[in-house]
Formats: C-alpha cells, sequence, structure tokens
C-alpha cells in the first residue's frame, strides 16, 4: 500500500501532535511574533554549518505525523532525493539545510515555544499573523482559541495588511523558516538564489502554498513562488522513510556546495 503523509486524523496520530497545534494557534498572535524577531533576530551567535547540523541530531520534530528520527536525517534524506534526481547543487543545499533554523532550540525556552520540550514556536505549518486565520489550517477548530481572532484588525481578512501586498509583506507566525531565512540574508557569504531562499522562507506555509487561501494577498511574483515551492515540497514531504543516514558519510559531496554558496565563515545565528 502506498504511504500517505501528512494525515493528521489518522488514528495513530500522536496526541502530542495535536496538542502541538492547539498551542501554536492559541499562543502565535501578532504581538508574540514580534517579540520573537527582537529575540532571535539579533545575529551575533556564529556557528558553523556543519556543527549547527549537529545540533539537529539531538531534535525531534513533534509536529510531524510522519517521521520519528533526529531532524538531521529528514535533512540528509531530502537532500540526497534532491541530488539522485540531478536538480541543481544550490537545490541540494536548500534541501539540506531547509529546518536548520530549528537550531533556535539551543537558545530557546518552553515559556515562549522554543525548547526541545516545547516547539509551538518553532516547528508546524504556519500562517500570518495580524489577518484572519483560514480554514486551511491544520484542525481549523484551534482558530477560535487564538486571541487576535478577537481584535477587530486582526481578525479582519485583510488585517493589517494591504490587497495585492505579496507574500513577503506578510508576516508569518514565528518558526524555523523565517529564522533561518532571516540568518541567510543576513549572511554576507550568501549566494544562494532566490528561488532557494524561497524555498527556505515559505516551505511550511501549508494554507497558502497547499490550502489555496490568502489568494488576496498575491501578485504575479507570488505565482513564481508556488511553483519554486510545489516543486521543493515534494522532496521535504515524501522523502521522509526510516532510511538512516551518517552525515559523515555524505559530507565529501555537500561540503564543497555549501563552501560555493555559503562561504566557509561561521554563520551568525
Ligand atoms: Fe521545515
Ligand atoms: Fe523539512
Amino acid at each position: 500500500m502506498e504511504k500517505t503523509f501528512r494525515n493528521y486524523e489518522a488514528p495513530d496520530v500522536k496526541f502530542t501532535v495535536r496538542e502541538h497545534y492547539r498551542k501554536m494557534r492559541t499562543y502565535q498572535t501578532l504581538e508574540y511574533v514580534r517579540s520573537m524577531h527582537k529575540k532571535y533576530l539579533r545575529y551575533d551567535r556564529p556557528m558553523n554549518l556543519w556543527e549547527a547540523m549537529d545540533h539537529l541530531n539531538e531534535l525531534i520534530d513533534v509536529s510531524d505525523p510522519d517521521l520519528d528520527l533526529p531532524n538531521v536525517q529528514h535533512l540528509i534524506q531530502s537532500a540526497e532525493a534532491i541530488r539522485h534526481d540531478q536538480r541543481p547543487d544550490w537545490m541540494q543545499l536548500v534541501g539540506l539545510i531547509h529546518d536548520l533554523g530549528k537550531v533556535m532550540f539551543l537558545w530557546g525556552s518552553d515559556e515562549d515555544g522554543t525548547s526541545q520540550k516545547e516547539q509551538w514556536g518553532m516547528v508546524g505549518d504556519v500562517f500570518a499573523v495580524g489577518c484572519t486565520l483560514p480554514e486551511s489550517c491544520v484542525y481549523p477548530e484551534f482558530n477560535k482559541l487564538n486571541p487576535d481572532m478577537r481584535h477587530p484588525v486582526y481578525s479582519s481578512e485583510l488585517g493589517i495588511y494591504e490587497k495585492h501586498c505579496g507574500l513577503d509583506a506578510l508576516i508569518l507566525a514565528w518558526g524555523h523558516d523565517e529564522y533561518l531565512y532571516q540568518v541567510l540574508k543576513n549572511h554576507k557569504e550568501n549566494r544562494i538564489p532566490e528561488a532557494g531562499m524561497v524555498m527556505i522562507r515559505y516551505h511550511s506555509f501549508y494554507p497558502w502554498h497547499s490550502g489555496g487561501s490568502y489568494q488576496h494577498f498575491l501578485t504575479d511574483k507570488d505565482k513564481e513562488y508556488l511553483n519554486w515551492i510545489k516543486d521543493f515540497n515534494r522532496y521535504d514531504l515524501y522523502t521522509k522513510s526510516e532510511t538512516l543516514f551518517d552525515l559523515e558519510d555524505v559530507k565529501d559531496h555537500y561540503a564543497p556546495i555549501a563552501e560555493k554558496y555559503l562561504g566557509d565563515g561561521p554563520i551568525y545565528w
């Protein structure tokens, strides 16, 4: 039988996945996201790429109903699938690093959902804050728990945004996508092409890229974004398996690519 992914109603989906989304929907308000930007977008913690990868060996994503392995395994599986299909070297690198923003758990806390134990500010499908929550969110029954949905502006369709302002103008729920995107954007030696940066920034934005919501905010440019995301998403999703890799075994292939697009110095987190 073919394996299905992202079935959140399957009987064996753990209570923890649902609980994760209940908390995420409850606590990720516009104000919370702004405070996370202040906390994390400082770029004063130097750490090289491979060290960051090693830290993801310690982390299992509690929001993922499909995989129970350390996150670094998912990164290598994604990258190896992209490599197998002979896709461009930068895309292989994006596969390898796309979830690296989860290293925020090193500086995280239970209170703001960025720790090993509480991950609601770090992982899971994201949505825009400052405007109404769409029914395309997983477990839409939790939308009403968000205090912003009782705010006259933040609960409206346009919220704090303008019609067709474009995806880049939206403030998304805080998580590893935005963190890694901002860290790399700030990284002076970053040469990852725009498509790769978009893959990093929006891969968890399921209500948009898979749910079809937020049409009133989109521009022509975002149609291109959607093509890039769809292209990347199958490697993020359909490569999940129990096959284990050793980072050391694949480093020889990826290290030169990482150096080509990110330089050889530390990245400031
Ligand atoms: Fe991710
Ligand atoms: Fe991923």
